[in-house]
């Protein structure tokens, strides 16, 4: 038999329905607050995501499913949306038109990670991506999003962390301090910190190896080093959030592992997931769409982990399955072909009907409508056919009613409309 492939999954009926409701749920918000929805390719060149995400990352150095297209061209599987939206908003010259866009795009990306809970190698995201606005309050507006969503899906137990990570003026200072800090503690750090901080020294606070953050616990906060402009942005969103009621946490550690954030980063971390327990991160990225060759532009964006956020809400989806309204139970041929006709009509109608194909016995059939949940059930045989009648029994209340065949759909869709 052939398996599927290992971190990979399939999404199933009974699990979907859920997927389908926190989708709408978050498109929902995301038209309230005027995102527009843009869809993506899945392939893209894998230099985009080398200068977008970070020779020096874990995921370009080890994560991205890379590979040689026929003609030798490297392509690249997503590891995640944000490349690829400003990939697109330069190419299309957006910022000529309308430089401000609002975007989300829900899909699937591609990370070669050691699959775990919560951790696998194909995953869904659900992104939104802010472009041409430099004021601190639409960073807390993004988080204020999230907690909407957070809220509407019932998923407690989440923890905002946010930091600010500088810009391209102050954060050269902030990396000596740091180097200085990290050069006295290279026996405590692990081999892939030791090979990389010398060049990116923040990477290392944001390392999960536990000798690494122990190491960085007492580590110099970066935001002591902010210049006065990323200060002054840091001050505001925490000011914006405090009044939208929103609670958060100033967490001087949180670097995230990509490495084209600027200003405000932040992440949303549960309890409720173990080992893997961040489900949203984000933050500003003002010097990536220049640094890909587009126009200066700055930029904010976040994604959600669709799978662990469908995980934090499993016990939904039973509330979430749709049963039949109607199953036909027809005996005979004769009625099989009415049955035919009827089911058509009435699920063209709204109604959602089944019926068994194999004209089985009555009680097979009450079985099945049973197994499927079916509200009401439809019995057509010959002795009520010969009667100009069919008799549709209530599974709730065993009430059972002749309908007269002549206006059947017309009084099934109304009584089941009721
Ligand atoms: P990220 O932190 O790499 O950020 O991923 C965002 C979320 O995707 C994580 O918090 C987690 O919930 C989920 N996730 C990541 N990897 C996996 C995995 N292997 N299995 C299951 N879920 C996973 C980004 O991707 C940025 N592009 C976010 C962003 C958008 N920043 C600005 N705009």
């Amino acid at each position: 038999m052939i398996q599927r492939i290992k971190g990979f999954k399939d999404i199933l009926p009974g699990e979907v329905e859920l997927w389908q409701y926190i989708e709408s749920t978050a498109k929902k918000i995301f038209d309230n607050f005027g995102f527009k929805e843009i869809r993506l390719p899945i392939l893209e060149r894998a230099e985009l995501f080398a200068k977008s995400i970070g020779e020096n990352t874990d995921i370009v150095e080890k994560e991205m499913y890379t590979f040689p297209d026929r003609k030798g061209n490297f392509v690249t599987m997503r590891p995640e949306a944000t490349a690829s939206v400003v990939r697109s908003y330069i190419q299309h010259k957006m910022s000529g038109k309308d430089p401000v866009r609002k975007f989300y795009t829900i899909g699937p990306m591609f990370r070669r990670e050691r699959p775990q809970k919560g951790r696998y190698r194909q995953f869904y995201q659900i992104n939104a991506e802010v472009f041409g606005i430099e004021s601190p309050m639409i960073d807390a507006q993004l988080i204020f999003i999230l907690t909407i969503l957070f809220n509407e899906l019932s998923v407690t137990d989440v923890k905002i962390h946010i930091n600010s990570l500088g810009c391209q003026k102050c954060r050269p200072q902030f990396k000596e301090i740091l180097l200085n800090f990290l050069r006295s503690k290279t026996e405590s750090l692990c081999s892939d910190c030791l090979r990389r901080y010398e060049k990116n020294p923040l990477r290392v606070l944001d390392c999960k190896v536990p000798s690494c953050k122990e190491a960085t616990l007492k580590a110099p906060s970066i935001i002591d080093s902010l210049c006065n402009d990323c200060k002054k942005h840091f001050k505001t969103v925490t000011r914006c959030l405090d009044k939208l009621q929103v609670e958060y946490e100033i967490n001087k550690n949180l670097v995230r592992g990509l490495d084209y954030y600027t200003r405000t980063t932040f992440e949303i971390q549960t309890a409720s997931l173990g080992a893997q327990n961040a489900i949203a991160g984000g933050g500003r990225y003002d010097s990536l769409t220049k640094s890909l060759n587009g126009p200066d532009m700055p930029a904010i964006g976040f994604a959600i982990g669709f799978d662990r956020l469908a995980e934090m809400i499993s016990a939904k989806a039973a509330e979430l399955l749709i049963n039949p309204d109607l199953f036909i139970a027809a005996l005979g041929e004769k009625s099989q072909a009415m049955a035919f006709e009827w089911i058509n009509s009435l699920c063209f109608r709204g109604i959602t009907t089944e019926m068994d194909f194999s004209d089985k016995s009555l009680k097979s059939q009450m079985k099945r409508a049973d197994k499927l949940g079916s509200k009401f059930v439809l019995i057509a045989g010959d002795k009520e056919r010969e009667k100009g009648a069919a008799i549709l029994r209530n599974m709730t209340t065993r009430e059972q009613l002749a309908i007269p065949l002549a206006n059947l759909i017309e009084e099934i869709e109304t009584i089941i409309k009721k």
